[in-house]
């Protein structure tokens, strides 16, 4: 086979802590010949800013758009916060979206069973849970103009633009149905039609585009009901297709569901080159305290191994590995309940890492 080439950015706070054992695992994989891969790392967020001047240098954004694959950990920070927009951990990471026209942000929520009484949700709500949320990523309120801070008529204001066109709306809702077609060939569109241009254009190319596949049914549903809806009947979900804030906000609230936040993985396609990003950030409460759940970063492995590398057996027997740890009640402090064994985020991944590579021989 070819040599693939990946990237890999661990950024900030938890960061670098959550991609150590996943990076571990890949040299394993190299030297065991598990896979053909070319691994390098490069900065990003406010750890470049730090060493560059700026948090997503240009030799990062080329040799992004150079691989096959990029695995993102989490940016940002408090020490960060007060910088100008431009230089934020934050923009870096809407910037590299942006470059690898990574467009469709998939982000499945799935309840390991072994999770069922970790999360804060009733067991009899949660049980089943598997949906995913194909977020737009590269445009909405995040990107459009104008936008800034200016001052009119002596008085400051704060200005951001949501606004999407027909093709960035079709590219979109074909790739959830896609998505559906391949599950429970349901979508639900969130928006906020009653009261949002951008959403009526939505709602209307959103139907357009479902003719195209009429073996997936289609709803529609206010952003705001959505909300409620997931912790009231999550089971009701299948594939939820919206735009960037929207996607941002339910995703967050879709991981509780499965336990926590340090156990949900997304993609990011659309261009040439997938970037993958568990959904959580820097966390910076809890970093350089060896306490983070390293779940999501393994879990965005096995959808770069699958959505980029094709390899999917790869990717099912690193999923199998985390539920295999999982079902051996070893837990992080976010999933931890009664008689479990509590380990910190360095031996969660070596466990994960080894349970991989004992599952892969027993194939
Ligand atoms: P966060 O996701 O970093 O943390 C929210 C809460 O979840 C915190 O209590 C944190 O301790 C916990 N948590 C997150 N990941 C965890 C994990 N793997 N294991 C256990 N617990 C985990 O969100 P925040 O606190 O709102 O933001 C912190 C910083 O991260 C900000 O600078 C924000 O801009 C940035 N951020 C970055 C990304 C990203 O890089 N993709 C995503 C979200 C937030
Ligand atoms: C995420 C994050 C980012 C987003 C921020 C940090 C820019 O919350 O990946 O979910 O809003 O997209
Ligand atoms: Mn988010």
């Amino acid at each position: 086979g070819k040599t693939h080439k990946i990237l890999l950015l661990p950024g900030d706070g938890i960061g670098p802590e959550v991609m150590a054992p996943v990076s571990a695992l890949l040299s394993e994989m190299v030297s065991r010949k598990t896979i053909d891969l070319q691994v390098s790392e490069a900065l990003i967020g406010g750890s470049a800013y730090d060493r560059t001047g700026h948090p997503l240098p240009a030799d990062t954004v080329a040799r992004a758009l150079d691989s096959e694959a990029v695995l993102l950990a989490a940016v940002g920070g408090p020490k960060y916060d007060t910088l100008p927009y431009e230089h934020r951990p934050e923009r870096a990471l809407l910037g590299i979206r942006e470059k690898l026209g990574a467009f469709a942000n998939l982000r499945p929520a799935k309840l390991f069973p072994q999770l069922a009484n970790a999360s804060t949700l009733k067991p009899e709500v949660i049980r089943g849970l598997d949906l995913v949320v194909v977020r737009e990523l590269t445009g909405g309120i995040y990107f459009g103009s104008p936008r800034g801070i200016v001052t009119e008529g002596g008085v400051r204001v704060g200005i951001n633009t949501e606004r999407y066109s027909e093709p960035e709306i079709e590219r979109i809702a074909r790739v959830a149905f896609n998505v559906a077609r391949s599950r429970k060939k349901k979508v639900t569109s969130v928006d906020k039609a009653n009261v949002l241009e951008s959403s009526v254009l939505w709602r209307e190319v959103v139907v357009r585009v479902a003719r195209e596949f009429p073996d997936v049914t289609l709803e529609h549903m206010y952003v705001d009901n959505a909300a409620m809806q997931l912790v009231r009947n999550p089971g009701g979900f299948d594939v939820i297709v919206t735009g960037n804030i929207f996607g941002d906000i339910l995703s967050d609230e879709a991981s509780q569901l499965t336990g926590s936040i340090g156990m949900l993985a997304s993609a990011s396609v659309g261009g040439k080159t997938g970037l993958y990003e568990p959904i959580h950030g820097s966390a910076p409460d809890i970093a350089g305290k060896d306490i983070a759940n390293p779940s999501a970063m393994f879990l965005s492995l096995a959808m770069l191994l699958d959505h980029s590398l094709g390899e999917p057996a790869l990717a099912r027997t690193l999923e199998k590995a985390v539920e295999s740890v999982l079902e051996e009640g070893v837990r992080t402090r976010d999933i931890a309940e009664p008689g479990c064994t509590l380990v910190g985020c360095r031996e969660m991944g070596e466990r994960i890492s080894r349970a991989f590579f004992r599952l892969l021989e027993s194939l």
